[in-house]
């Protein structure tokens, strides 16, 4: 599903802009929803880069998604307020539950699970977005009710 051409097109996309290295990778990830493992050779050889230099980046920034999105994609608050609410427990409750650590994806393709870092929700920790929807103090049974209807 990668071709040189959407990578060409991402870069078209980003010339003349600062930084181009890191607006390749949103180009990518924002055609693509990830940055597959084959765009780093591409995208290497056209900003006259080493693949350990592309490849330092794309891992260093979680940001950037190295496969796949799952269909529906949780994101979990890891910011000072969801904090002093115990996230963490609703954040180790949900990987075990799911069998995904945060970054990942589920085999079957179905939850991404990703940290956040304020969602904006603070009155109402711990925050939990689901497929952009915005869910306020989030405890273990209600995080398992809201991913219940999920298919
Ligand atoms: Fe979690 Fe603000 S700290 S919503």
């Amino acid at each position: 599903d990668l071709s040189r051409e959407q990578v060409e097109a991402a870069l078209a996309a980003c010339q003349g802009r600062p930084g181009p290295l890191l607006q390749v990778l949103h180009e990518v990830q924002n055609r693509l929803g990830y940055v597959p493992p084959a765009a780093i050779p591409l995208i290497a050889e056209v900003l006259n880069l080493s693949r350990a230099d592309v490849h330092g980046v794309v891992t260093f920034y979680h940001h950037f998604r190295q496969a796949p999105i799952g269909r529906h994609v949780i994101q979990l608050c890891q910011a000072e307020a969801c904090r002093s609410m115990h996230c963490e427990k609703l954040t180790e409750h949900a990987q075990r539950k799911l069998g995904v650590e945060l970054h990942g994806t589920t085999p079957d393709g179905r939850y991404t699970l990703e940290p956040v870092y304020c969602l904006g929700n603070c009155a109402c920790s711990p925050a939990v977005m689901i497929d952009g929807e915005l869910h306020g103090r989030v405890t273990p049974d209600s995080f398992d009710a809201l991913i219940a209807p999920l298919s």
